[in-house]
């Protein structure tokens, strides 16, 4: 029933084969770090050759290319273009990535209707030059909204008729404008509150519930290949949330509404207990036949870091992957950002950092080597 992770063994070989290509063209390499004694020398392509390591250290793609599974990361696009070892170490680890912010309202829709793809663009050029997909984030959200839009609700010079337009040739723009480059759209993101009843946001207020399955029909007749989720945070365990998407979901799909999959971002922090059963609430939306997706993994903590709080975070990122490893249709693992040198943590959580698997040298941390064992692990 559930073939996504089947669907996507085609599309990870065609990954695979683009990023041989480009690796022997040279164009993903600098090696960003290591973990573990440093014996022998790494190659340009990070590859470990020395007394008694012959092997050459594969990839965090590499690994998850032959689980079958797309390894992500979120991509501050600033630093793509002015940083070249942040550059080289999303070609060189990573066969999905995701615009952290070039794709959302504000920066696509700056005025209305007129938009600007630019930023977005080059991330997906340079995805396609290395032989990585994108994940699309995202159409639909209550923050990084335009101001000509907020504003306009606010002061009533945009009624309800007229922001239903509005929204409906968002969507339909954006996903025309990427269609057939997408392969998961975050549609709708982060639309319940905690206790499971829909967010008070602009959409609600304005349109009702019916916005989310109109968001989803719009967006799947603009690219009807794209796969199409619902994303959110704290929704990693079976709690109000997260149930409320599995209800959700399933009263969508029963009506025919194209929802194809649940994104469950994982921003986690090592303060809090580890939701033991993600595998669990994965299961059941993988049983109503829907992908599912580890988003925006991170795991924060307050700094500095230390070696036990270090050895939690890997054990945090570690459960992340293996519950998604675990579920069949779990196609994608995606981290938000991996070096502690550009995150969102420190801005929103204060005293709180250090959340990415590599440092702000791009060093390896032990959460990176923690999602490389497991996904080298045999199955
Ligand atoms: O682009 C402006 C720049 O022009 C200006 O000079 C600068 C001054 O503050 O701000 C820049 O915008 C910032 C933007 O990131 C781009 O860097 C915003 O202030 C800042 O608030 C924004 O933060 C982003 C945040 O979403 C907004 O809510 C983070 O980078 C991004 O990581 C974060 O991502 C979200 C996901 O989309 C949804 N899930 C949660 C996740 C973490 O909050």
């Amino acid at each position: 029933m559930n073939s996504s992770r089947t669907g996507l063994r085609r599309a990870a070989l065609v990954v695979l084969s683009a990023a041989l290509v480009a690796t022997a063209a040279g164009t993903a390499q600098a090696h960003p770090g290591k973990a573990g004694p440093a014996k022998g020398h790494h190659d340009d392509k990070g590859h470990h050759h020395g007394k008694g390591h012959p092997k050459p250290a594969a990839s965090l793609r590499d690994l998850a290319d032959r689980r079958h599974v797309l390894i992500g990361t979120a991509v501050d696009t600033t630093a793509l273009a002015e940083d070249s070892a942040y550059r080289a170490t999303t070609a060189r680890e990573f066969s999905s990535v995701t615009a952290e912010n070039v794709m959302k309202w504000e920066v696509v829709e700056p005025e209305r209707g007129r938009y600007d793809f630019s930023a977005a663009d080059e991330l997906v050029r340079f995805a396609r030059a290395h032989g990585q997909q994108v994940r699309g984030h995202t159409l639909l959200w209550h923050n990084q909204l335009p101001a000509w839009l907020t504003e306009g609700v606010a002061d009533g010079s945009i009624d309800a008729k007229e922001l239903r337009k509005i929204l409906r040739e968002h969507i339909t723009a954006e996903v025309t404008h990427f269609k057939g480059r997408i392969y998961q759209w975050d549609v709708v993101n982060e639309v319940f509150e905690e206790d499971g009843s829909l967010r008070d946001s602009i959409w609600l207020q304005q349109l009702g519930p019916s916005y989310i399955a109109d968001a989803f029909r719009w967006a799947h007749k603009a690219d009807p290949k794209a796969k199409l989720f619902m994303n959110d945070y704290n929704v990693e365990g079976v709690n109000a949330k997260s149930t409320a998407y599995y209800e959700l979901a399933k009263k969508l799909r029963a009506q025919g509404v194209p929802v194809q999959g649940m994104g469950v971002q994982a921003h986690l922090d090592i303060q809090y207990g580890f939701p033991t059963d993600l595998a669990a609430n994965l299961a059941r939306f993988d049983r109503l036949g829907l992908q599912t997706a580890i988003t925006e993994a991170d795991v924060r903590m307050f700094t500095p870091s230390d070696p036990a709080k270090l050895a939690r975070q890997a054990s945090d990122y570690r459960g992340l992957l293996a519950a998604c490893l675990a579920t069949k249709g779990c196609a994608s693992f995606t981290v938000w950002g991996f070096t502690d040198k550009y995150s969102w943590v420190p801005g929103t959580f204060e005293g709180e950092g250090e959340a990415n698997i590599l440092d702000a040298d791009f060093r390896h941390k032990p959460a990176y080597a923690a999602l490389r064992e497991e996904l080298a692990k045999r199955h």
